[in-house]
């Protein structure tokens, strides 16, 4: 969507706190021992705590509140009965509504003791989000994002998840445009003052190809390499995006 007015943004802030916060939250219960159940348990009364909802259980009957993936999962991991062990890289992906507007955010956390693979892939997902954000700019593309993220997860040599990308959000969970995240010269959709989109790196420690799992969600990547994941939803606007999902 494209902010209109205040209430929209208002509307749209106040939705992306309670990702936030639900993800600090969740993020602040994953250690070995816990389910990914439990902790999907833990998000889902939070979100309902603000009078929000799983925005992927309302939209597309997702099986779980929160996407939780584990080490070779990248995206859309259901939550249950997997029990976290020790150097888990766990990826947390929460989208919620409130009110009929949408926020998406998703962060990677490790269970300790964290491997130095893990810490260095998913401090990777996160640098590559800032570079996507810093020509996220009225006038730029959306393939400006892409190009950026690109350099900066090749620079490292990791793999891009090339089939995921980040999308328009904010009156559903998945709107246009498409934000990829490597130079896509197709993807010329234009960045405008108050354009509300998520950009979010979904990488891997090897070559990035990935397929669903026979449960018909998960993805997985096709080399059993550790994935990490990094999103936002931001707001386009003259100066430095605003980071609708941080704290
Ligand atoms: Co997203």
């Amino acid at each position: 969507m494209s902010i209109g007015s205040d209430r929209e943004f208002e509307k749209l802030r106040e939705v992306g706190r309670i990702v936030a916060q639900t993800l600090r939250k969740v993020a602040a219960a994953v250690r070995s021992g816990v389910t990914t159940a439990e902790l999907d348990e833990i998000g889902e009364k939070e979100m309902a705590r603000h009078g929000a909802r799983s925005a992927p259980r309302l939209v597309y009957q997702f099986p779980g509140g929160l996407c939780i993936s584990v080490n070779d999962e990248a995206i859309h991991g259901i939550p249950g009965s997997r029990v976290l062990q020790p150097g888990d890289l766990v990826k947390l992906d929460a989208t919620a509504e409130k009110d009929g507007f949408y926020a998406d955010a998703a962060i990677t956390v490790q269970v300790e003791p964290v491997s130095q693979t893990g810490t260095a892939l998913a401090r990777c997902a996160e640098r590559a989000f800032h570079k996507g954000l810093e020509v996220a700019k009225p006038g730029n593309r959306a393939f400006h994002i892409g190009r950026a993220i690109e350099r900066e997860v090749r620079r490292e040599g990791y793999g891009i998840l090339r089939e995921l990308s980040g999308h328009g959000v904010g009156r559903s969970i998945h709107e246009d445009p498409t934000i990829p995240n490597y130079y896509e010269p197709r993807a010329k959709a234009r960045l405008t003052e108050g354009l509300v989109v998520t950009i979010e790196p979904i990488i891997s420690a090897g070559s990035g190809k990935c397929f669903v799992a026979k449960d018909g969600w998960t993805v997985k990547t096709e080399d059993k390499t550790l994935a990490a994941h990094f999103e936002h939803t931001i707001v386009i606007t003259k100066g430095a995006p605003i980071l609708l999902t941080a704290a």
